[in-house]
């Protein structure tokens, strides 16, 4: 039998949901930073300051940024720690293509890998400090191949990082949550990305996503040591650590 994985509430062929997660980054490649901005009302920013401060990033990291998107996070590490080794992996060639543009157009040339392929295909062993993946973990057709593959790429200390939605734990909150992701932030992809069915899959996939719970066990069941997770302020993001030792 194929494998199966979860597609926003569906449960689908894993190939197909490849195919999907493909189409629907191909589809918000373009309008991707001005959404963020508009769908989090800003605070993706904040919660990315926070995830800065978890990972400490140091020049002499060798840094692998999974699910690199448009770029944001790679930039800030490449910022902040001048002359850090990045290689920004990305399963979409689309976003991948903005982030490089990025890079190109701020003069940050030097020691930076651009990768397009899905992590679950990528694999060099020992040779990564640090790894961080935000707000990508959720889309990965198989979340324990790609864990195994980041193990295996860390050297001994290196330490994973990975920050991603989840749902408010209180139910009336998360009620009012599920209204503002099932019916607002569609219609903003519609009428400033003309595309409504990719964001309803992005709300979607935040409902089916891993509990945090279980995201650690999933780390510890992959040899993933010292794992642990915080919640940041307004219960809809967390941030999971974990170290190869
Ligand atoms: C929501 S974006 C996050 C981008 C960026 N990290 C940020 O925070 O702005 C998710 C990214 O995950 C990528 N992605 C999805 N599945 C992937 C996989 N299996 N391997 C690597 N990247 C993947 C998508 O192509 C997309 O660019």
């Amino acid at each position: 039998m194929n494998k199966k994985s979860k597609f926003g509430l569906e449960v689908i062929d894993s190939n197909e949901k490849t195919q999907k997660i493909q189409k629907v980054f191909s589809s918000v490649a373009t309008n991707y930073d001005l959404m963020n901005d508009l769908m989090s009302l800003g605070s993706h920013r904040i919660w990315k300051r926070r995830f800065f401060q978890v990972v400490k990033p140091r020049q002499s990291d060798i840094l692998l940024d999974i699910a690199s998107g448009t770029g944001d996070i790679a930039i800030n590490f490449a910022r902040t720690c001048k002359g850090i080794n990045l290689t920004c992996l990305d399963a979409n060639k689309e976003m991948l293509t903005i982030a490089e543009n990025k890079f190109i157009d701020l003069g940050i040339i030097e020691n930076i890998n651009f990768i397009a392929k899905p992590i679950e295909k990528f694999k060099e062993a020992n040779n990564f400090t640090l790894a961080t993946i935000v707000f990508g973990f959720r889309n990965f057709t198989d979340q324990p191949t790609a864990l195994e593959n980041i193990y295996d790429s860390l050297k001994i200390g290196g330490k994973l990082v990975i920050m991603d939605f989840k749902s408010p734990s209180n139910e009336i909150i998360r009620k009012l949550y599920e209204k503002y992701t099932d019916f607002v932030i569609p219609k903003i992809g519609k009428y400033i990305a003309g595309d409504e069915d990719s964001y309803k899959y992005l709300s979607d996939s935040i409902k089916t996503y891993i509990k945090p719970d279980k995201l650690l066990h999933l780390m510890e069941s992959k040899r993933f040591q010292n794992v642990s997770y915080e919640t940041l302020p307004g219960d809809i993001v967390t941030i999971h650590k974990g170290y190869k030792i």
